[in-house]
């Protein structure tokens, strides 16, 4: 009788300091048979790995699986689907595997492709996702800006949305968090600018890592910040 399928769990690491690791997710690190990480998301495996590594078996293999930084979404597919295939291997010799990702494995995570994959390839798969603290939470606490209070409704970003598309969200909401602001920092700081946002908002990088910094405007941020970046955005009405 063939073995039953392992089962793949994508853990949250938290958004950089490794005490941000949930009980969960170093509980089911320290069980797991094999490890797997993106390889090439940008920075976002080392650390990930990093903060996984005081809670593995010892010898416990870690295995890259690659998603590479391309919009060719024939050579996006043929990756996905090749890591996926990797990981069911795992999953048919009846071994569970962990998945590591930076801040919640379901907001903006490469996770989110190798689930959607592997459940594809095989319905009966059992992949489970652990919930880790994300960029924005940590962002909160360091700023000391809460997301959300009383009826107010708070959004999440993507700064690669387009000019537009962020300044429709910006002008529903009361509160954001503008998360991917590397690639295009200065159009979105004319768009904050532009609205009367600039002022109030906080910009936040590297979290829980070296050189963490919380600024109030935007006024001195460099034009191209670290890829662990983040602005704040609330219209405090009180
Ligand atoms: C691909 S998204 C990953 C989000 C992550 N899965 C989460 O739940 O927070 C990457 C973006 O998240 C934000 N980010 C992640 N870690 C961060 C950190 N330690 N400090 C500041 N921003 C961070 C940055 O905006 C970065 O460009």
């Amino acid at each position: 009788m063939s073995n039953p399928l392992g089962t793949l769990y994508g853990l949250g690491m938290g958004p950089g300091d490794p005490e941000l690791l949930t009980l969960k997710a170093a509980r089911v690190l320290s069980r797991v048979d094999v490890v797997f990480a993106a390889a090439s998301t940008k920075n976002d495996y080392s650390l990930a790995l990093a903060i996984a590594s005081s809670h593995l078996p010892p010898g416990a293999p870690v295995v890259r699986l690659d998603f590479p930084m391309t919009r060719d979404p024939a050579v996006l597919a043929r990756a996905w689907r090749a890591s996926a295939e990797l990981a069911l291997e795992t999953l048919r010799q009846g071994k569970d595997a962990a998945f590591v990702t930076l801040g919640d494995p379901m907001t903006y995570s490469t996770f989110g492709y190798l689930r959607r994959e592997l459940l594809a390839i095989e319905p009966r798969a059992r992949v489970l996702a652990v919930p880790g603290i994300t960029a924005p939470q940590a962002a909160a606490a360091a700023a000391g800006v809460p997301l959300a209070e009383a009826g107010e409704s708070f959004a999440v970003v993507s700064g690669v949305a387009g000019t537009e598309a962020m300044r429709a969200v910006l002008e529903a909401v009361d509160s954001a968090a503008i998360l991917k602001t590397y690639r295009s920092f200065p159009k979105i700081r004319g768009l904050l600018e532009d609205m009367g946002l600039a002022e109030k908002a906080r910009f936040v990088s590297k979290l829980g890592m070296p050189g963490e910094r919380v600024c109030e405007g935007l006024g001195q941020v460099e034009d191209k910040p670290s890829y662990f970046s983040l602005i704040l955005v609330k219209k405090d009405k009180r």
